[in-house]
């Protein structure tokens, strides 16, 4: 499918996971791709890398304009790079606060401000921010994680609102837990990394963990002409985790 032919991508964090899935389907639709990362080895060609930290605005912003100089313009910015955090809202210092904080919602800040004069000229503008489930559900032991996704899905309103006149469209995805390089970590760090896994797949309905293919897709869609009547909105990408209500299974 060349569906995206012409049009000029920018991820962060694309070089890993949910990031790297993204990057490789919008160079397999058609579309041009720079990748933004901490350490963009990972995205091999066709994909441009970039090496910039999004907690760096200099940084980003020569990134932002080196990507679009070399791929002639800018149509989709995918804000994707994020760490997380473990702990209850007693557990992280402030230093951990400030430093998720910078990441998670500043990087998209700081990489917006350096896109949006670049998508301004574009005919098929949108920005996809990555979210998550963690927004909109309380889950244990992730108050500084969610909080700054929390500050995601508002900042990905907010500036719906804003550029939406401009014809720039801004949404989100929000997906449940992906298996990723990030969920490989943190299972290495259980003491029992199956119990674990098995405890992360049971929580979602579909008893599975999302892949991260799958929010790729949703990503893909939401930076398409196809969703070009799409803007301020979250798509949930989590095997129905937020919107189910399940019986237990019987036995
Ligand atoms: P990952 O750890 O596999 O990939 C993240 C990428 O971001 C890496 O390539 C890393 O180098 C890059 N990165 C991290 N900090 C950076 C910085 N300061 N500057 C530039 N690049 C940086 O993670 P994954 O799982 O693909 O997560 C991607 C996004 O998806 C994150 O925003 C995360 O919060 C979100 N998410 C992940 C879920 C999961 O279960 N894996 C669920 C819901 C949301």
């Amino acid at each position: 499918m060349t569906e995206l032919k012409g049009l000029r991508a920018v991820v962060t964090g694309g070089a890993s996971g949910i990031g790297l899935a993204t990057a490789r389907l919008l160079a397999g639709r058609g579309a041009d791709v720079a990748v933004i990362d901490l350490d963009p080895a990972g995205a091999e060609a066709p994909l441009r890398g970039y090496r910039a930290d999004v907690t760096d605005d200099a940084a980003v912003r020569a990134a932002v304009d080196g990507a679009a100089r070399d791929l002639d313009g800018l149509d989709i910015l995918v804000n994707n790079a994020g760490i997380g955090a473990i702990g209850t809202v007693e557990d992280n210092d402030d230093a951990q606060w400030h430093r998720v904080l910078d990441v998670n919602v500043l990087g998209m800040v700081r990489t917006s401000r350096a896109a949006l004069p670049h998508l301004r000229r574009s005919r098929n503008a949108a920005i996809v921010n990555t979210c998550s489930i963690a927004a909109t559900a309380g889950l244990p032991q992730r108050a500084l994680y969610s909080a700054t996704k929390g500050a995601v899905l508002s900042l990905t309103l907010a500036m719906a609102a804003d550029h939406v006149r401009e014809g720039i469209r801004v949404n989100c995805v929000n997906p449940g837990t992906a298996d990723t390089p990030w969920i490989g970590r943190l299972l290495d760090q259980a003491d029992d990394p199956a119990a674990e896994r098995a405890a992360l797949n049971a929580r979602q309905p579909m008893g599975r963990l999302v892949s991260a293919d799958e929010v790729a897709a949703a990503i893909v869609y939401l930076a398409s002409p196809a969703a070009a009547s799409v803007t301020g909105t979250a798509l949930a990408v989590d095997g129905g985790m937020q919107g189910l209500r399940l019986r237990p299974a019987q036995g």
